[in-house]
């Protein structure tokens, strides 16, 4: 499959780098190639520079959102996800339309700590996006574990721990299982249409103490019948 993988931070570059490691043609997405190779501080948060990263990759492409849109034949939504819908509008309604866009996102506001969600309880940024570009197929998933978790479930526990869809369009979330399938994922909830993802939104909240109370990002949510 040819991907693109919009969003150059943790995300973008833990699920850009482990679809291009199981053989598809990944093209990652920025705002602006040169001021994203241009950095090569660690940000805020201590995260290397995309630079950095890409230097290990470089079977990666690397274009503007819209580039890598329009390049990608499934796409995935790994921006800041306050700024999801100005980056999306970016890459273009053209560019998405017809197509599996897996969203990752998380509508965090960290203008008050601990961050809190923003829409919440009767809106999601899932829906926002469906809303705002109704003929591409977006299927929320992945946003309840930390990047490195997101592409190797293994990695934490036995790997037996859930992940979830939310999604309108069946054979997208057909495809998102395949891919998360193939990421090592086999406890996969389809939890229903893309309201649902009101639900695994607000998972962050707990999500956020959990990292407080276990002093790490390596975990996660494992539904017991
Ligand atoms: N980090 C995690 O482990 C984790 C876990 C679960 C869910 N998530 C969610 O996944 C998404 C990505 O998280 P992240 O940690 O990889 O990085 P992030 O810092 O939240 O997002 C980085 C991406 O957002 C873009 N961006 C930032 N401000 C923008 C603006 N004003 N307009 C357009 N685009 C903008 C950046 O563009 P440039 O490329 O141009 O810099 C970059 O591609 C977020 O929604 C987050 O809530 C993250």
């Amino acid at each position: 499959v040819k991907a693109g993988v919009l969003g150059s931070g943790r995300v973008g570059q833990a699920i850009a780098g482990r679809l291009s490691e199981l053989g598809h043609d990944v093209v990652a997405g920025t705002r602006d190639v040169e001021a994203t190779l241009a950095r090569t501080e660690p940000d805020a948060m201590g995260n290397r520079p995309f630079s950095a990263w890409w230097a290990e990759h470089p079977q990666v492409g690397l274009a503007t959102f819209a580039g890598a849109a329009e390049q990608g034949e499934v796409l995935v939504n790994a921006t800041n996800g306050a700024a999801s819908l100005q980056a999306l509008t970016a890459a273009g309604a053209d560019n998405l339309a017809g197509k599996v866009l897996l969203d990752a996102t998380n509508p965090l506001d960290f203008s008050v700590m601990p961050p809190t969600l923003n829409p919440v309880n009767s809106d999601s940024l899932g829906e926002q996006i469906q809303r705002a570009f109704p003929e591409a197929k977006v299927v929320k998933a992945l946003n309840t574990v930390t990047a490195a978790v997101m592409i190797r479930p293994a990695m934490v526990g036995d790997g037996d721990h859930t992940v979830f869809m939310s999604g309108d369009d069946a054979d997208a979330k057909a495809t998102v299982a395949a891919l998360l399938r193939d990421f090592g994922w086999r406890d996969i909830v389809d939890l229903g249409d893309i309201t649902t993802a009101r639900g695994t939104e607000m998972m962050i909240a707990v999500w956020l103490r959990m990292m407080q109370a276990f002093g790490t990002t390596e975990f996660g949510y494992k539904i017991v019948r």
